[in-house]
């Protein structure tokens, strides 16, 4: 063995950045080495990390589970609700009135929370202001085993959990269901058909040149806490890239330490990291 623990990863954080686009900053020594463990458990390799490193540059096997293994997939339900009550109070009113569907895009969406957390605001909107407006909701993430997680819809859930807003009654959304395990029980909620159907989950990596959808597709998206794993460069070509699938009016919600970069010029900001695009970038 001729290389050292910070060769194996500095080796990681240039795989992962050509991969993904992330940014491991110098700080991330523990995070890497336990989820190096993670990728040996993952891919089931026996062998030298350099030798696994190999194969998983050279694109031959093992590309997928190395990037789900250094993806950080932290969510939950109705994060940062403001965002949610903004959704459901200004933005779906004009399409409840005009009797319009709604195109959203949820461009990181790790194990669902957040998109199904959109498609209740729809559903609650249209209660509370006496429509049935459709909505359509593309969620994406580059990691699989979030995006399989997503599409099943099964979660833990807790009495503790705070995750609800109170204008949410989860019970209309999910079916619960009582799970013996090892150390007791627990109970699993599944979403509901209802919400299933809004959303259509897919791979799509951000750092990759061209996004697969039309110019201004969508009068929301919501891009939270990922654009934090990527460089400032990035972080902005990501940005121009998504603005462009935005309709003119259309709104953008970021992550609590997240901003619009160079876009600033482009949009107005009109609450906590709630963004209105104002005219196109030329
Ligand atoms: C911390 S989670 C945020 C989830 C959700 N947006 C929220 O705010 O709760 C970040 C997600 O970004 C995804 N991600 C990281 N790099 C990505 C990339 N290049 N393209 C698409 N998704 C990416 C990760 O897989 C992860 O699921």
């Amino acid at each position: 063995m001729n290389y050292t623990k910070q060769d194996v990863h500095n080796r990681i954080k240039k795989i992962l950045y050509g991969l993904t686009g992330i940014t491991l900053s110098d700080n991330k020594d523990v995070m890497i080495s336990n989820r190096t463990d993670k990728l040996f458990r993952n891919t089931g390799y026996v062998g030298d990390i350099m030798d696994l490193l190999d194969i998983v540059e050279s694109g031959r096997q093992y590309v997928t589970e190395f990037i789900n293994t250094f993806t950080t997939n932290k969510t939950h339900f109705f994060r940062e609700t403001f965002h949610f009550k903004d959704l459901k109070d200004r933005v779906l009113p004009e399409f409840i009135k005009n009797n319009k569907t709604i195109h959203m895009y949820c461009s990181a969406s790790s194990t669902g929370e957040e998109p199904y957390s959109m498609a209740m605001t729809v559903l609650e909107a249209n209660k509370e202001y006496n429509g049935r407006i459709n909505a359509s909701i593309i969620a994406s993430d580059i990691d699989t085993n979030v995006l399989e997680y997503a599409a099943n819809g099964i979660y833990k859930y807790s009495k503790s959990s705070k995750e609800f807003p109170e204008w949410i009654k989860p019970q209309q959304y999910f079916k619960r269901r009582i799970q013996k395990n090892l150390v007791g029980e627990e109970v699993l909620i599944k979403v509901n058909d209802d919400l299933k159907k809004m959303i259509t989950f897919q791979v799509m990596n951000l750092s990759d040149n061209n996004y697969p959808f039309k110019k201004e597709e969508f009068d929301v998206i919501f891009c939270r806490n990922v654009l934090i794993y990527f460089s400032t460069e990035d972080q902005n070509k990501i940005l121009k890239k998504l603005f462009n699938h935005l309709k003119v009016g259309g709104t953008l919600y970021l992550g609590h330490s997240e901003n619009p970069q160079d876009l600033i010029s482009y949009c107005k900001r009109i609450g906590q990291n709630i963004f209105i695009k104002e005219k196109e970038i030329f």
